[in-house]
């Protein structure tokens, strides 16, 4: 954590890909945000965007080598004195180096001397993506604790489309944020697979007609950001979600409670970790018409039969796919004759089985859509932790905090 009021000193690396320009953003947003920011380019970054553009916009000189002002020593300065290092675009070519400790210019150097934290964004074709020897690097700077974002999809340099894309700088820099105000322990879930649900699921009546909810996904995507800031691979079941891929994150789409459990049954067997934030909807018509219903002409109204869905969180909770697997839950309670909000609480984690549930009181109005929440976690060895009103993606890191303590070594 840094001293209260202090400018986090950030280095970005450039390496030298096309994506280079967008870096010019991420910059933006660091120094606009109170960010004391050192460029270090690659000299094949600086054939991309000049020096001038990262000195201007970083207000500071930028040196790609070590020979320039050889008396301060930058080859170790640069790295000893930084809060965190974020190299965006990383390429094939700086994420082997980085992996093997090859140091032949000043950014190579820094991340060799730095021991912040450090995150990489990779930007590349997808071929030399998914290459033996990238998949190797990555892994090996993955496992000594560093954040190897996973590229976004879409359309690459030339004519060609798929996986590669810098993700967002946006994006990039929500993740960098988060693992600053961590400090050194930002990786702690590396090597851990988590699922997360989000979103509400669609039960529909016809072609065009559901009966759905307001659930907005927030709360759910910032734990998948979260997760992936803190080095997980991480897995979301979105239902009817609008908003973007989170970076580094595998999305699964799925529409209905039925859809919903199928995806999470089948990968909680994998997941350290599931957290169920998504709000599946409990019944469904017990018919789907093939056709749109059509209104009659008498002005009556078709009764909708109702049945009961799958409640996918009791059904993992009690099946234990992994017995070392920390299950987690949401409930959305108000509180009423039978028991205050805790005590609903309570009783529901009793009743689902699950290791964690993260209460909301919605009673003074709803959270739905709302980019704040606060929660209370409710842990079935009897703990009570307090979240306070704050934004989603802090309460999001709180829940891990909470996971991440009870998870196996
Ligand atoms: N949940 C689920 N499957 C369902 C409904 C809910 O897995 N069919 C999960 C939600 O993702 C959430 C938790 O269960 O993590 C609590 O949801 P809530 O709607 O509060 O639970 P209900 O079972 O509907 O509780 P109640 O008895 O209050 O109706």
């Amino acid at each position: 954590m840094l001293p209260e009021g202090a400018r986090p000193r950030v280095v970005l690396g450039v390496s030298g890909g096309i994506a280079a320009y967008k870096a010019c953003e991420l910059l933006r947003r660091f120094t606009e945000s109170g960010h004391d920011v050192t460029v270090v380019p690659t000299a094949a970054a600086l054939a991309f965007v000049g020096a001038p553009t990262w000195a201007a916009l970083s207000g500071k000189p930028v040196s790609s080598e070590v020979w320039t002002d050889v008396h301060q020593v930058p080859h170790v300065r640069v790295g000893q004195t930084a809060d965190l290092v974020v190299v965006a675009p990383a390429t094939a070519d700086v994420l082997a180096k980085a992996a093997h400790g090859l140091a032949d210019d000043l950014l190579t150097n820094t991340l060799l001397t730095a021991r912040c934290p450090v995150v990489f964004a990779p930007a590349m074709h997808t071929e030399m993506w998914e290459h033996p020897a990238t998949v190797a690097n990555v892994a090996t700077l993955r496992s000594r604790g560093a954040l190897v974002l996973e590229p976004a999809e879409g359309r690459l340099t030339g004519k060609d489309t798929g996986k590669g894309r810098l993700p967002d700088p946006a994006e990039i820099f929500e993740i960098a944020s988060g693992v600053l105000e961590r400090g050194t322990g930002g990786a702690d879930l590396v090597g851990r697979t988590v699922l997360v649900s989000a979103g509400g699921t669609r039960e529909y009546l016809d072609p065009v007609r559901f009966l759905g909810n307001r659930s907005s996904g927030l709360q759910g995507y910032a734990l998948a950001k979260a997760a992936a800031a803190r080095g997980a691979s991480v897995t979301l079941v979105s239902a009817n979600v609008a908003l973007p891929d989170p970076a580094g994150v595998r999305v699964l789409r799925v529409e209905t409670t039925a859809e919903m459990r199928d995806a999470v049954v089948r990968e909680a067997a994998r997941a350290d970790a599931v957290v169920m934030a998504a709000a599946p909807a409990d019944f469904r018509p017990a018919a789907v018409q093939d056709a749109k219903i059509k209104k009659s002409s008498d002005g009556s109204a078709p009764a909708l039969e109702l049945v009961q869905n799958p409640d996918i969180l009791a059904e993992i909770s009690s099946a234990r796919f992994r017995p070392d697997a920390l299950i987690v839950g949401f409930a959305a309670e108000t509180g009423d004759h039978t028991g205050s909000v805790l005590e609903l609480g309570r009783a529901k984690l009793a009743r689902k089985r699950c290791d964690l549930l993260v209460v909301n009181d919605v009673s003074q109005g709803a959270v739905f859509g709302s980019a704040d929440n606060e929660v209370v976690i409710l842990g079935a060895d009897g703990t009570c932790v307090e979240v306070p009103h704050g934004p989603k993606s802090r309460v999001a890191h709180a829940i891990w905090d909470e996971i991440s303590r009870r998870l196996q070594p």
